[in-house]
């Protein structure tokens, strides 16, 4: 089902006209055009819009695939939103995400996945320390990328709150984001899309880093559950 929007899934590849949020770089800079973003969430909406600013055009995607409130654009099932897209950003629930991907593994293959999942548990977070359903010695990502091997999975944007994903400015510079997975490609081309929406970008190279980066979110959440401060950001800092 296709929800009202502006334009039809598939349709044309830069917008022209008013980017709803502005970002620092340009269409040309990302070199990518049709995406699916699989997630109605805060996350999916902002990247939505966001990617939109860059001047992508943009699927949402969802269980249902009726129009997204707070999103004015075109809306599908997530398997229609994958119809001709060669990347994706997934963006659902962490309980839901290995099912999901599963199902659409076939549809998936040669995507480039742009993976904002974390592995939160159902249980309640202890002083403010989320709780994971993974070890420490593997990864939502990993699980991801097993249950669909023809896809090309990239972590990144899971350790920073919704609202500052797109366009961040914060007096201490520029904020970092941490990237992993497993083909080289795939890193370069998410790295330039989350360059050009605002960070800087770290490349911690293979999809096992996951294991590093995924609990970088709950680190980055123990401020918000414990104090209500949710509006920083990580920084890597070199000589
Ligand atoms: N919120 C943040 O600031 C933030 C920051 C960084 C990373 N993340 C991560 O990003 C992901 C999205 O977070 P969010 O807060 O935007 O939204 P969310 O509430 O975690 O997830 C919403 C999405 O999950 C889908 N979903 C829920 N249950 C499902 C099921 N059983 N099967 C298939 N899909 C299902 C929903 O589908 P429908 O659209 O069909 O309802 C919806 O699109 C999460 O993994 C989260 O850990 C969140």
């Amino acid at each position: 089902m296709v929800g009202s929007g502006t334009a039809r899934c598939g349709e044309g590849g830069w917008s022209s006209g008013a980017a709803p949020d502005e970002v620092h770089g340009s269409a040309e800079e990302s070199k990518m055009s049709r995406i699916a973003v699989l997630g109605t969430g805060e996350v999916g909406r902002t990247l939505a819009r966001g990617l939109r600013g860059l001047g992508h055009s943009v699927c949402l995607g969802s269980r249902s695939g009726k129009a997204v409130e707070g999103w004015d654009g075109e809306a599908a099932t997530f398997a229609e939103a994958l119809d001709g897209a060669e990347f994706a950003v997934l963006c659902v629930k962490g309980t839901a995400a290995e099912e999901l991907v599963t199902t659409l593994a076939p549809r998936l293959a040669g995507v480039t996945v742009l993976d904002t999942t974390n592995p939160i548990a159902e249980a309640a977070p202890t002083e403010g320390v989320l709780a994971y359903f993974t070890g420490p010695n593997e990864s939502m990502m990993e699980r991801l990328q097993h249950a669909a091997p023809e896809a090309r999975f990239v972590k990144a944007f899971n350790s920073v709150g919704a609202g500052l994903m797109v366009n961040p400015s914060f007096p201490g510079g520029t904020p970092t984001m941490f990237i992993c997975g497993d083909d080289q490609a795939a890193r370069r081309t998410v790295a330039e899309m989350v360059a050009a929406l605002g960070w800087d970008v770290e490349d911690m190279g293979a999809a096992a880093a996951a294991r590093a980066i995924e609990p970088l979110c709950v680190l980055w959440c123990i401020p918000g559950l414990r104090d209500g401060r949710w509006t920083h950001a990580f920084k890597l800092l070199r000589p």
